[in-house]
């Protein structure tokens, strides 16, 4: 079972829904007296909702640590038993949480149940992202250690482009989809946060961390991490000249069904 930190959490959503919150229209945030966003984290997606609509939203997570550092009404919650009654809200939204379940469809129908009028879910297609650097070398080496990591991590962490297949097994109607593509860019000045994960890159730190999460012999990865490192060091020596740039691509889809 993955534990997420509050860090990591607002540094992967950096800048999320900032530009445009078209792709959200489907979840009619604006008929919506009570919503509740599962697996809600520090509360990227839950502050949204919250602008968004009038009613009330509780964020819902298992863990305990990152709903102490959120504000408003927060419960602590398993996806796949909810602690509300049938019908109990009107939405039962969620953003990068099916990607992380064993049992996603298990986890829509509990949203089914919950829900009175909508179920929702933001998931991304990991197997799709796109990165674009000022270092030759990391476009491919980030595919690779990406097509490791989609092999060895256990769950369907490409879900995404898949959610209204699984919106619609688990008996859900009307189901629409949207896309939102998140764009992360690093560029000068850069932050103490992008310094650091620059300085985690040469280091090999960072891939060492997931080594339990990526396919592979240990040769393989071993190799895999000496290039990685190489990568690094380029990068560290470009950012250390204010010339280093990398742009990264998620694709997001939106996905709205009814119960
Ligand atoms: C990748 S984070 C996404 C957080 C947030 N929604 C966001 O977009 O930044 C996944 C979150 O789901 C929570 N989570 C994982 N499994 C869960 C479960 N079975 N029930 C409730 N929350 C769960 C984790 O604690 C974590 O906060």
């Amino acid at each position: 079972m993955r534990h997420f930190d509050a860090e990591y959490l607002r540094e992967t959503r950096r800048g999320m829904w900032a530009d445009s919150r078209e792709a959200l229209a489907d979840l009619a945030l604006g008929e919506c007296d009570r919503a509740l966003d599962v697996g809600c984290g520090e509360g990227a997606l839950t502050r949204v909702l919250r602008e968004e609509s009038a009613g009330t939203v509780v964020g819902c997570d298992r863990d305990a640590r990152l709903l102490d550092g959120l504000d408003g009404p927060t419960v602590r919650g398993d996806a796949y038993r909810l602690p509300f009654v049938d019908g109990g809200v009107d939405l039962v939204a969620c953003q990068a949480l099916l990607i992380n379940l064993s049992d996603p469809g298990r986890a829509v129908r509990e949203f089914a149940r919950v829900a009175a009028d909508r179920v929702a879910c933001v998931e991304p297609d990991n197997g799709a992202v796109g990165v674009e650097s000022t270092v030759e070398a990391e476009p491919d080496l980030a595919r690779r250690a990406r097509e490791r990591y989609l092999a060895g991590v256990g769950t369907d962490v490409a879900l995404g482009s898949d959610a209204a297949d699984v919106f619609r097994e688990a008996g859900l109607s009307n189901v629409r989809t949207r896309r939102y593509e998140q764009t992360l860019v690093v560029e000068p000045p850069y932050s103490e946060s992008e310094i650091e994960a620059i300085g985690r890159k040469a280091s090999g730190a960072g891939l060492r961390e997931r080594r339990g999460t990526m396919a592979g012999t240990e040769e393989a990865l071993d190799s895999l991490r000496a290039e990685w490192r190489e990568m690094g060091r380029d990068a560290a020596d470009q950012l250390a000249r204010g010339a280093y740039r990398r742009e990264e691509t998620v694709p997001f889809y939106v996905v709205v069904g009814e119960p």
